[in-house]
C-alpha cells in the first residue's frame, strides 16, 4: 500500500458526500496515473451518491466518471502515452479511476491523448458521452461506423435516423458522429434553443419535443416511420413519444436506466429500471429494444483498442468533433465545488452543457 495520500470527493454512505483522504496508488500494468485538472458530474454520479446505485455496500465511492489532466506516471506495457501528456479519460474500474480526486489511476485503453493546445476544461466534457454515442450507434444499433476519409457512403446514408433528446450532451455527440460517418438524414428532437447548434453539427431536421404536433413533424421530416432511434433521455415519456413514430420493425436504443416520468434525471421516489417493465412498454413486440450500458463498452475489443487510444485523438487533432459547452464550478473549496455541481445535476438544471468541476490548477 502506498504511503502517499490525496484528496477525493466521495460518497461515504447513501445520501452523504464529502472530501476525504485516500491512498495514492502507483499505476499497475496497462494503467496510467493522471494528475487531475477537471472532472464532470453526470446523472449517474447522483444515482450513486443519492441512492447507492452500483455501490454494493462498498464505501467510500469516489465520484466523477470523466477526467482530464496530465499523465503523472505510466505502468508497464502502456504504449503511446508518457509522463507530461495531456489526456482525457473515462473511469470504468472503480474508485481509483474516478475524476473527482487529485490523482486517478485509469486503464490506458480508456485514455485519449489531447493535442498540446487543447483546453483541459473542454476535454473533461468528452469521454462518457462521446463513448456512449459511438458505442450506441455503431455497436448497439449496428450502424456502419465512420471511416477516414469517408469515401463510400454507409448502407443507411439515406435512411432517416432519429436522435431523440439531442439537446442532451450524449445527443450532441450522436449527431456529430452520424454526420461524420456519412448519415445524411438525421432527425433530432430538442428545445428550440439548441436547434441551430444541432443543425451546425449535422442534423438535417430538428423538432421541438414540446410541440403538440411533434410526432407529425418527425414523420413529415422522415417521410416514413423510423427504422433507427436513439433515445438519449430514455424516460417512460420519451419512449411513449418514440412509439408513435417508430417502424414496427424498427430498433430503439435506450440509455439505461429507464426512468419513470419524462425527465432525464430521476429524483427521490422516482423509479428507475435496468429493463423496461412489461407494463410500461409502449412498443409492439416487433420493435427491437436495446438497453445501453456504456460502462461495458470495452467488451467490444475493437472499441477498447481504438475508440479512446486512436480515434478520439485523431478527431480532436483534426478538430472534427466539438466538445460540449461547459457549466463550470471553480470557486470555493473542492467540497463546495463538487456539492454545488451535484445539486445542479440532481435538480435537472442542465441545458445542453456539461457540469465540470475544477479539481486542481495545472
Ligand atoms: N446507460 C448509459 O450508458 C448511459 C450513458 C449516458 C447517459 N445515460 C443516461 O442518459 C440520460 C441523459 O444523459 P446525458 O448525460 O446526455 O444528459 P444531459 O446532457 O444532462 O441532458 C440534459 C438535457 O436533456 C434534455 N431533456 C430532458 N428531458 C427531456 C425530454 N423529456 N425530452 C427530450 N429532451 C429532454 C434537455 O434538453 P433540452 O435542453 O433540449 O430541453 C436537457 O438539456 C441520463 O438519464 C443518463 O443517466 C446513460
Amino acid at each position: 500500500m502506498s504511503s502517499q495520500i490525496h484528496l477525493a470527493f466521495a460518497t461515504t454512505a447513501v445520501g452523504i458526500t464529502s472530501v476525504i483522504q485516500v491512498p495514492t496508488p502507483s499505476p499497475g500494468p496497462g494503467e496510467v496515473m493522471i494528475k487531475v485538472a477537471y472532472s464532470a458530474v453526470i446523472p449517474l454520479d447522483t444515482y450513486i451518491s443519492d441512492y447507492g446505485r452500483l455501490v454494493n455496500g462498498d464505501y467510500p465511492v469516489v465520484l466523477g466518471f470523466n477526467l482530464s489532466g496530465v499523465v503523472g506516471a505510466v505502468g508497464s506495457g502502456v504504449d503511446g502515452l508518457q509522463t507530461g501528456d495531456k489526456v482525457c479519460a473515462f473511469a470504468t474500474a472503480g474508485s481509483k479511476g474516478k475524476g473527482l480526486q487529485e490523482y486517478a489511476i485509469v486503464q490506458s485503453s480508456t485514455c485519449a491523448k489531447l493535442p498540446d493546445d487543447y483546453s483541459l476544461k473542454a476535454a473533461a466534457t468528452i469521454p462518457d458521452n462521446f463513448i456512449t454515442a459511438f458505442y450506441t450507434l455503431f455497436d448497439c444499433l449496428e450502424l456502419t461506423p465512420p471511416t477516414f476519409p469517408v469515401s463510400v457512403p454507409p448502407p443507411h446514408a439515406d435512411t432517416p435516423i432519429l436522435v431523440y433528446g439531442a439537446g442532451a450532451t450524449s445527443g450532441q455527440y450522436a449527431v456529430q458522429l452520424l454526420a461524420l460517418a456519412g448519415y445524411k438524414r438525421v432527425i433530432a428532437t430538442a428545445s428550440p434553443r439548441h436547434h441551430s447548434y444541432l443543425k451546425s453539427l449535422g442534423a438535417a431536421h430538428v423538432v421541438d419535443y414540446n410541440a403538440d404536433d411533434m410526432p407529425q413533424k418527425i414523420l413529415l421530416a422522415a417521410g416514413r416511420s423510423l427504422q433507427f432511434v436513439l433515445d438519449c433521455i430514455s424516460a417512460e415519456g420519451t419512449l411513449k413519444s418514440i412509439s408513435s413514430v417508430v417502424s414496427p420493425d424498427g430498433v430503439v436504443a435506450m440509455l439505461l436506466p429507464v426512468t419513470e416520468g419524462s425527465r432525464h434525471v430521476a429524483g427521490k421516489d422516482v423509479q428507475m429500471w435496468m429493463e423496461l417493465p412489461v407494463d410500461r412498454n409502449p412498443f409492439p413486440d416487433s420493435v427491437k429494444l436495446v438497453g445501453v450500458r456504456t460502462l461495458l463498452y470495452q467488451q467490444n475489443e475493437y472499441l477498447r483498442d481504438n475508440l479512446m487510444p486512436k480515434l478520439l485523438p485523431r478527431l480532436l487533432e483534426e478538430a472534427i468533433i466539438q466538445p460540449n459547452r461547459v457549466l463550470l464550478f471553480d470557486q470555493g473549496s473542492l467540497q463546495d465545488r463538487c456539492q454545488e455541481a451535484l445539486d445542479v445535476v440532481r435538480n435537472g438544471q442542465v441545458n445542453g452543457e456539461k457540469v465540470i468541476v475544477k479539481v486542481a490548477s495545472m
